[in-house]
Parts: C-alpha cells; structure tokens; sequence
C-alpha cells in the first residue's frame, strides 16, 4: 500500500469515528456540542458520505428528515430529537403556531438548500438494483411535495426563482449580500440603540456558540440578535409567507439556493424517471422555468451572478462564492462555465493557498476568520467540485480536491478553515467535514 494509499485510509478512518460519534439515534448530530439536532442540508451531506460505508445508516438519516416535513410540503432546516422536556430552541421555534408543522414532531418554522432529492439518488446508486428502486418509490411522494411547496409557497410571482425569509435559510448565515440587507434597514432599531449603548456585549453571555467557538469565528453579537429578532418575527407570523411579504422582513432569490434547487430538480426527474413516475405538470414548468431563470441572476456589467431583491429585482452586487455555484447547477452554457473557472483561479478574488474562500480577497468584506464571510467549508469546495466534473474541468476538480483533503490533514474535520493560512476555524469533529471527505475519497 503506498503512503496515499494510507492517508487516504487514515482519514476515512478517522471520519467515520466522528460520524459514529456524532450520531444520534436515528439521524447525525452535525456537532455534538454546538448543533445537538438534525439539520436538514447537514443531513444530506452527511447521508451521501454515510453511503460509502453504511447504506443502511445513509437511509435512516434522510428517512429522519422525512419525519420532520410539514403538511404542506416543507422541510424544515432543524428537526428536533425526541426529548422528555421541551427544550430551550423547541420553546424558541414553536412550530406548532403553524397548522402545517408536524403533530407528533417539534422542528423550527424555515428551510435551507435542497439537496434531498441528491442525497436519495446517491445512496440509491449504492444499492442493489431491486432495493434502488424501492428506495425511490418510498420517497417519491414526500420529494414532490417538497418541491412543490418550494415553488408554490417560495415562487409566488411563478418566475422561476424561490425567495428565502431569512439568511439562517441560505445556509449561509452572515453572507454578505444577506448582512448588506440587514445593515441597509432590517436591524430593527431597539438593537441598535442597544449596540450605541454596547448592551450587546451582555447579549454575548447567552449566546452558545461563543462558548465553543471564538466570538471572532462567529456573527457579531449585534448581528446575531438582530437574526434571533428576524426569527421571533417569522414566528409571530406563523410562519406563513404571504404574511410575512411586505412587512419589513428579508425576502431575498438567494443565488446558492436557486443553483441548489436546479440541480435537485434535475435529479428529482431521474428518480420519477427510474421508476415511472410522472413529475406533475405544474411542477415540470416550474423546473424548466427555473433553468431560464438563472439567467435573470446574471450581471452583464459585472459578468457575474448575483442574489436578487424579491420585491424590486434588484441585483444585490457582493461577490461571494455564490457567483461560482452556477457551476454546480449545471445548467449554464460551456463559455459561462469557462469564465466562472477563471474568476476561481484569480489570485485577487478566490484562489487562495486554501481555497475556496466563501469571499473573495479583494472584497471589503473578507475576513478570512469570519463563519461565511470568507473560511473556506468543504460542503462549497464539495459542490464545486461536482460542478467542475459535470462540466469536463477534470484537472480543476482533481487539484480541488487535493486541496481539500489537504484542509484536514492539515486542520482536522473541522468547521471551517482559514483560506490562507489553513488554520481550523469553528467547531472540531463536524460531521460534515467528515462525510464529504469520505465522499471525494472514495469517488
Ligand atoms: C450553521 C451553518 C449552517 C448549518 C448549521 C448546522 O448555522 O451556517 O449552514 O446547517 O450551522 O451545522
């Protein structure tokens, strides 16, 4: 065995530790200490490395997820383990303000990215072909109604693009194009009399993930109250979107989240397609509208794709990675593809001695400790990656990868990293981390 050989092993080694450690009951904890519950796109990065070595636990994890889906559809970005007490974020949540939200299960009230249908399909690459296919059947309709609630509850207007509520939904919490909203006339004003008089600092001590993790790694106090307010208010509204449009709240076509969603659909047809199941109509308009529509995400002045304002359309012009996700969705044209691998490789904007960066360097809003305004996480790298593949970029996607690996032989599985330095960032022993490094090792 050669000394590639044995690192690779090593580290798959040492991944599924954390992976057997981190779980709990039926799903994976994407922490033990910071995220105690399920968490819905963890959750399908996690099942799509579990795959690799445990088809069976693979299942099990996104069976689990099912358990939280609401009535109409949606699937929630926490599902809450079961628990005697009523715990602090269930109190928080109180998802059964909604007629929707499940009876016999407490989950928060907003999304994150789609990658289920992804996560269904890959496991089911990795069973026999009689179990593939009853896997498929058994998800089929939880998954189209999953769709189907992102364009009838997130697409009001019918224009291809699902708007998010609130930047935990991106998945990407303090991303700049979200902070530039928030700092522009969402901060609501309480909390910013609070911060003039530095009252926020006292906020700090009932924060948890500044117990684990530097408060330099993390939002800002003033930024994470606002968020927890942006929260209550969802809450008041009962988490019912045509309530919440209009007043005062976030409602952003979030770039990440459309590329994500385009390339879920595409899977979602193979699986309906696998077994003979028709997407219904107006969902399969939806699907291709959404393909046109990324285009309307596009910046001609700029070259490069934007998140866009629900309401105004407006281009909300922050470079993030999010400009390299079109990528991942497949489904822009080859010279398009071309020039995003060349913004990848600029040494002003993303290429970095550990990249990717989730903000360029040349950006007023990099900080290279900062949660997402600009570490480098594996699950961006992962779907880059994949997209460099899908597109022929092979050497891009190989050298890509051999940096990633490098990340945690040099950091460990952890949270985030430092795109320069390669310094660990954040919470250690992610389950993240752990599965997609399984994933890029062992394809
Ligand atoms: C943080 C991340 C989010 C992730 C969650 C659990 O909130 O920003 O993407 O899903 O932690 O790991």
């Amino acid at each position: 065995m050669n000394k590639n050989k044995n690192t690779a092993n090593q580290l798959i080694a040492e991944a599924t530790e954390i992976l057997k450690s981190n779980r709990k009951n039926s799903y994976t904890e994407p922490s033990k200490l910071l995220y105690p519950h399920q968490w819905l796109w963890d959750s399908c990065f996690i099942a799509m490395g579990l795959r690799h070595i445990d088809t069976d636990r693979a299942q099990e994890e996104i069976m689990s997820l099912f358990r939280g889906q609401w009535k109409n559809g949606m699937m929630p970005n926490i599902v809450f383990g079961e628990s005697g007490k009523k715990l602090q974020p269930q109190r928080m949540w109180q998802s059964q303000v909604s007629p929707y939200s499940p009876d016999d299960v407490f989950t928060s009230g907003i999304t994150q990215p789609p990658l289920v249908a992804e996560a269904v399909y890959k496991i089911g690459e990795k069973l026999d072909p009689k179990e593939k296919l009853i896997w498929f059947r058994s998800n089929i309709k939880e998954l189209i109604q999953y769709h189907e609630w992102i364009y009838n509850d997130r697409d009001p207007h019918q224009e291809g693009l699902a708007l998010l509520l609130h930047p935990w939904e991106s998945g990407m919490d303090n991303t700049p194009p979200w902070m530039k909203e928030l700092h522009d006339g969402l901060t609501p004003k309480w909390i910013e009399f609070a911060h003039k008089l530095h009252l926020d600092y006292f906020y700090g001590f009932l924060r948890l993930d500044t117990k684990f993790v530097h408060l330099n790694e993390r939002l800002s106090n003033v930024d994470a109250m606002s968020l927890f307010d942006a929260q209550r208010k969802l809450r008041r509204k009962h988490y019912d979107t045509k309530k919440i449009l209009g007043h005062n709240s976030f409602a952003i076509e979030d770039l990440t989240f459309n590329c994500i969603l385009i390339k879920a659909n595409n899977y979602l047809k193979k699986i309906a397609k696998s077994i003979d199941q028709k997407i219904p109509k107006e969902l399969a308009l939806s699907m291709d509208m959404s393909i046109k529509s990324l285009d309307k995400l596009w910046d001609e002045e700029t070259s490069e794709y934007y998140s866009r304002k629900f309401e105004t359309h407006e281009l909300l012009k922050i470079s993030t990675i999010a400009s390299l996700m079109p990528l991942y969705s497949g489904v822009i044209d080859r010279e398009r593809a071309s020039h995003l691998v060349k913004t990848m490789e600029d040494h002003n904007k993303f290429s970095t001695p550990f990249p990717i960066p989730t903000v360029p360097v040349n950006s007023d809003w990099f900080n290279p400790d900062s949660y997402w305004q600009g570490p480098t996480w594996i699950n961006m790298n992962w779907m880059i990656i994949e997209g460099l593949k899908n597109y022929g970029f092979k050497e891009h996607a190989d050298v890509l990868t051999k940096k990633t690996i490098e990340l945690v032989e040099h950091g460990g599985f952890s949270e985030y990293f430092n795109p320069i330095t390669g310094d660990p960032l954040g919470i250690h022993d992610f389950s993240w981390s752990a599965a997609l490094i399984i994933d890029l090792l062992k394809n």
